[in-house]
């Protein structure tokens, strides 16, 4: 059995990123389950290089300390069971309808709502640690221009303002629920459940930004599922399947 998720905490009320405190307790040998959060965070960080504004009393930001059993290669799947997880809870919290954007962007009424970045530790084909972080747009009425149109928060889609505390608690157990299910059962249920939890799994047709230099892998087209390794599958207008391993997918503006 998993331990719950959530002991021991640590609270700090500004901190550079949860993910470097979370990651010095992992180095130090804290338990599996450990959190860090912050009332703020004056260098939150988002995948692919990006960072995430963090503002006090705007949201929940959060790190929790994974040490799964899986070989290094099977833990980018975690990034899926976290999105399933953060999706369960905020829709049995709050009353909100979430869609998964691949790998684990949560969306409500196709903005963002929840972003996940995960970081492992691994060496010698054995996994340490895996830190994953989360961040919740809780409290915001308006965002920056350049996220105007694609961001959310759970205040203007609920109508009323959001405690982390709220949140917390339901993040944490729906998140052990799916970490103990892909611990017990394996890759199969997650996929399963992800397939059906996002529409991006399959028949939308979209583009893939922010690939890292070199990358190899398609950069538009339709997906086609999710493979075991977690990846999103993209069938090229040539009819070629190919995972994408990275980047931010999205809708893609051209129809053919
Ligand atoms: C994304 O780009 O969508 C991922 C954003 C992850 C943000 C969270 S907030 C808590 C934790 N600390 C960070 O610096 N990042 C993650």
């Amino acid at each position: 059995m998993v331990r719950k998720l959530g002991h021991p905490a640590f609270h700090y009320s500004s901190v550079d990123t949860t993910m470097r405190r979370a990651a010095e307790h992992a180095r130090e040998g804290c338990p599996e389950g450990t959190i860090v959060t912050a009332d703020l965070q004056t260098a939150g960080r988002g995948r692919l290089g990006r960072s995430w504004v963090s503002e006090a009393g705007q949201g929940l930001y959060l790190s929790v300390v994974l040490r799964p059993t899986c070989r290094p290669d099977a833990a980018p799947l975690l990034a899926l069971v976290a999105g399933l997880g953060v999706k369960d809870a905020l829709e049995r919290e709050a009353g909100v309808q979430c869609d998964i954007r691949w790998p684990n962007d949560i969306l409500i009424r196709e903005r963002k709502c929840c972003g996940i970045l995960v970081e492992m530790d691994a060496d010698s084909g054995r996994v340490d640690h895996v830190i994953v972080g989360i961040g919740i747009n809780l409290n915001h009425l308006e965002f920056p221009s350049e996220l105007a149109d694609t961001a959310t928060s759970l205040r203007i889609e609920t109508g009323h303002a959001w405690a982390t505390e709220a949140v917390l608690g339901p993040v944490l157990e729906s998140l052990g629920a799916c970490y103990e299910l892909h611990r017990s059962e394996g890759v199969q249920p997650i996929l399963g459940a992800f397939q059906q939890a996002s529409s991006y799994a399959f028949g939308r047709r979209v583009i893939v930004e922010g690939l890292p230099q070199g990358a190899v892998g398609p950069r538009r087209g339709v997906t086609a599922g999710i493979d075991a390794k977690g990846q999103l599958l993209l069938r090229s207008d040539d009819g070629i399947v190919a995972p994408v391993q990275a980047g931010s997918v999205r809708p893609d503006p051209v129809t053919i």
